[in-house]
C-alpha cells in the first residue's frame, strides 16, 4: 500500500445551501416558510430595493400564506462593522422565527451576522476571521435564513461567508463558518431584471473572479492535514468538485456577461448569470478564492473619493466589490500562472483565447489580456489610479493586505509583502 503523508490534507469535503431556481420562484417564498412551521419573519433588504419587485413579490407573497414580518431596510450597501452592529441590535430586539433575506450580496451577509449575534451574543470580534478577529466557531444551529439574490455576483445564498468593511484597519474582513450557510437559497432570474447596468458589470465581474481564482488555488492537497476534521477549513484550495462548478461558472459568465450588462430585458443572458452566480458560489464556497480579493478588501476599504456609475443609491464614496477585484486581477493572474500554466491556460480559453500554440511562459499574459478586453467592453475604471490610488499608497494596501490570510495563503503562488507591493504597482494601470 501507498505510504500516507500525514502531514498533507487527504480529503475534501462539499458543502452548500439547498438551492431551488427559477424565474418566478420568490412567489413561493410565504409557502415555504408556513411549510416550515415559521410564522414570525424579519425581512432583511437594503434602502434602494425596498420598493423594487424583488422585495414586493417576496411580502406579497408573506402576506398572502399569512406569516407575520417585520421589515429591516436598513442594510448597508458594502456593509461596514457599523451597519453590522446596527442590524445585529435590530435582530437582538425581536422575537422572530426565521430571516428572509432579499437583496444583493449587502443584504444576505448582514442577515447572516445579524443572525448569528442576536442566536449567540458574543463581542463583536469574537466570531470574526483571525488575525482580526478572534475566529470563533459559531456554538450551534442558527435560525433557518432564507436568502433571494437580486444581483448576479456574490453567490453569498449558497456560502457560509458573510463580509463587511472593517472600519478601524481600513479593510474588508468577515465571518466565515458552514453553519451561517442559509438554509435556503431562492435564485430567481426575475429579480434581476431591475438590475442598472454597471451594477450587473460589477457583480458580474466578482462572478468571473470566483471562478478563476478557485480554479487557480492552490490544490487542497497542498495544505496542512487538520487535527480533527470539523477544523477543515470550508476555503480548501481547488479540489475536483469546485473545478466542475467553477468552470462551468466561467463558460456561461463568459458566454453571457456581455449581452447581460447591455440589455436586461436579455432573458437568457440575465438567466444564465444569475446561474452562473450561484453556480461559481458552490466552487468558490469550497475551494476559496485568492489574491484578487486578498487585495480587494484594502483597495475598498481606503476609498477616497470614487463614486461608481450606477450605484447612485449610494451617498458616499464606495468601490464596488468586483471593481475592486477585477481591478488586481490582470496582475494577479500574470504572477500566479508560473504556479500552474495549464489552469491558467485553460481559464483564458474558456473567456475566448485561442491556446493552440500557446507556450505556457505566456499564460499570464495570454489570461490577462483576456480580462482586460472584458474590462473594456464593460467600461471599467482602467486600473487603480482611476480610483485614485498612487504608488505612495502601496504601503498601506499591502498593510491591508497581509492579514487577509485566509484567502492570501491559498494563492498558488505565495505573495509577501514586497511581492504584494509590486502587484499593486502593476495593478496602478489596467492597459
Ligand atoms: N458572502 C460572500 O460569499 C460574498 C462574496 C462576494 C462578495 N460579498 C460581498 O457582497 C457585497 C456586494 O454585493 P453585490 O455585489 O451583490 O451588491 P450589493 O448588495 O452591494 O448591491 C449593489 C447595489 O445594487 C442595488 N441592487 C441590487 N439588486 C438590485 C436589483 N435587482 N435592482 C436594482 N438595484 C439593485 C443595491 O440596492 C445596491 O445599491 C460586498 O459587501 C461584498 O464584499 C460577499
Amino acid at each position: 500500500m501507498m505510504a500516507l503523508d500525514m502531514t498533507r490534507e487527504y480529503a475534501f469535503e462539499m458543502a452548500t445551501s439547498a438551492i431551488r431556481f427559477g424565474s418566478g420562484a420568490t412567489r413561493e417564498v410565504g409557502a415555504d416558510l408556513v411549510d416550515l412551521g415559521l410564522r414570525n419573519i424579519l425581512l432583511f433588504t437594503d434602502p434602494n430595493l425596498t420598493k423594487l419587485s424583488p422585495v414586493v413579490t417576496a411580502l406579497e407573497s408573506l402576506e398572502a400564506n399569512g406569516i407575520h414580518y417585520t421589515l429591516y431596510d436598513r442594510v448597508e450597501v458594502e456593509p461596514s462593522d457599523r451597519s453590522m452592529n446596527e442590524a445585529i441590535r435590530f435582530a437582538s430586539s425581536q422575537e422572530y422565527d426565521a430571516i428572509v433575506a432579499v437583496g444583493g450580496g449587502s443584504t444576505i451577509d448582514t442577515a447572516k451576522v445579524a443572525n448569528l449575534y442576536a442566536c449567540y451574543p458574543a463581542d463583536f470580534l469574537d466570531y470574526v476571521n483571525q488575525p482580526i478577529g478572534k475566529g470563533k466557531p459559531v456554538p450551534g444551529p442558527v435560525k433557518p435564513l432564507i436568502a433571494i439574490p437580486t444581483t448576479a455576483g456574490t453567490g453569498s445564498e449558497t456560502t457560509g461567508v458573510a463580509v463587511f468593511d472593517y472600519k478601524p484597519l481600513h479593510a474588508k474582513t468577515g465571518i466565515a463558518h458552514r453553519r451561517l450557510k442559509p438554509a435556503l437559497g431562492i435564485v430567481d432570474p426575475e429579480n434581476t431584471r431591475s438590475l442598472p447596468s454597471q451594477v450587473a458589470a460589477a457583480s458580474g465581474l466578482d462572478v468571473l473572479c470566483h471562478a478563476i481564482e478557485s480554479f487557480t488555488a492552490i490544490p487542497f492537497t497542498e495544505r496542512p492535514l487538520p487535527e480533527r476534521p470539523i477544523l477543515r477549513p470550508s476555503y480548501q484550495g481547488s479540489n475536483p468538485i469546485s473545478d466542475l462548478w467553477s468552470l462551468e461558472a466561467l463558460r456561461l459568465t463568459a458566454k453571457y456577461i456581455r449581452r447581460a450588462v447591455a440589455d436586461p430585458s436579455d432573458d437568457e443572458a440575465r438567466t444564465s448569470m444569475i446561474l452562473a452566480s450561484s453556480y461559481a458560489g458552490i466552487g468558490f464556497g469550497n475551494a476559496g478564492v485568492h489574491l484578487p480579493h486578498g487585495m480587494s478588501y484594502p483597495v475598498a476599504g481606503l476609498v477616497k473619493t470614487f463614486r461608481a456609475p450606477g450605484y447612485e443609491a449610494v451617498d458616499h464614496p464606495m468601490v464596488p466589490h468586483g471593481i475592486s477585484v477585477i481591478l488586481n486581477a490582470p496582475a494577479v493572474f500574470r504572477f500566479t500562472a508560473s504556479a500552474s500554466p495549464e489552469r491558467h491556460l485553460k481559464a483564458a480559453q474558456t473567456l475566448g483565447a485561442d491556446i493552440e500554440h500557446a507556450h505556457p511562459d505566456d499564460a499570464g499574459r495570454i489570461l490577462a489580456d483576456e480580462l482586460i478586453r472584458l474590462m473594456q467592453d464593460l467600461r471599467m475604471p482602467n486600473g487603480l489610479s482611476a480610483l485614485g490610488y498612487g504608488s505612495s499608497d502601496i504601503p498601506a494596501l499591502v498593510e491591508g493586505t497581509l492579514p487577509q490570510h485566509r484567502v492570501t495563503k491559498l494563492s498558488p503562488r505565495p505573495a509577501g509583502a514586497d511581492e504584494l507591493a509590486r502587484l499593486f504597482e502593476d495593478a496602478m494601470t489596467s492597459w
